[in-house]
């Protein structure tokens, strides 16, 4: 089993193999879903809504995807771990920009960063390339911009927006990403940029003539229920599986069925008789 590096996905755009990716936040859902043999594993600032109960990802920190990053990387042997660059991370200045994505590779143990945004942020990204950082990029709906944005929608509908997106795809490939997420864009403006440039185009809300795929690993296994994107597919109801098994434990503790015998320590009956 050969560890999947930046070289992996590149070649994988050339034999056209589809790339597959998950989020992932923690060690035993790492474990899961790289042993399941997923291509790449998104530590996504998206924690700070499954894991952290934010609204938002914009509150998400450097130190919070640096703990998640680090949790992940432990439980991984196969997959590429990718690490979010969070709001504000990588805004200021080039030396923060640097600095930030190099803890996310020193601390937090990830293999490359990803960024959302196109010409904007081109220097950052070339400066962090520079310092031999694997950046994938993020194109489309960004959802640290929401603010900016006015709300989570579909971008790229008319032709200036969808013409920027492709102009700031080409960019980013003139940049040297090894990849881009293109979310929640018609599919048609999907197929005409993974045909534009030569690096894998990851969909999410983008249409199946992307590279590859990725989802929210939580959306994906219903184990988040607080809404319900129209590009997310349910490919297993863990949520249910939990309230019931969660339930089942509730009504064995109240019967005493829970513990058995099996579940059970016991003591020598000498030792026994001398404790009464
Ligand atoms: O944070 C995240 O989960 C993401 C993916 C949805 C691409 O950025
Ligand atoms: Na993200």
């Amino acid at each position: 089993m050969k560890k999947v590096t930046v070289d992996f996905f590149k070649k994988a755009k050339i034999e056209g193999k589809k790339l597959s990716m998950l989020t992932a936040y923690d060690y035993s859902t790492a474990k899961l879903l790289d042993s399941a043999g997923v291509d790449a594993l998104l530590v996504g600032d998206s924690l700070g809504m499954v894991m952290l109960g934010y609204d938002t990802t914009l509150q998400v920190t450097v130190d919070d995807i640096i703990h998640h990053t680090k949790a992940v990387t432990k439980g991984v042997k196969r997959s590429l771990v990718v690490a979010d660059m969070p709001f504000l991370s990588y805004h200021v200045n080039i030396e923060d920009s640097i600095r930030n994505a190099g803890r996310l590779i020193q601390e937090g143990n990830a293999e490359a960063v990803k960024l959302e945004g196109g010409r904007e942020i081109e220097d950052k990204i070339k400066a962090i390339i520079n310092a031999q950082i694997p950046v994938m990029g993020h194109l489309g709906l960004t959802p640290q911009s929401i603010n900016a944005l006015g709300g989570f929608k579909v971008q790229g509908r008319n032709e200036h927006e969808a013409k920027k997106i492709i102009d700031d795809a080409l960019r980013l490939e003139d940049a040297g990403v090894f990849a881009i997420v293109l979310e929640c864009i018609p599919e048609e403006l999907a197929k005409i940029i993974t045909e534009k440039i030569s690096i894998p185009t990851i969909g999410i809300g983008a249409g199946k003539e992307c590279d590859g795929q990725i989802l929210v690993t939580q959306d994906m296994l219903n184990m988040f229920g607080d809404f319900k994107p129209k590009f997310v597919k349910q490919y297993a109801n863990i949520g249910d599986l939990i309230i019931d098994g969660v339930k089942n434990y509730i009504v064995e503790v109240q019967n005493k069925n829970f513990p058995e015998k099996i579940h059970t320590f016991k003591i020598d009956e000498k030792t026994l008789e001398k404790l009464y």
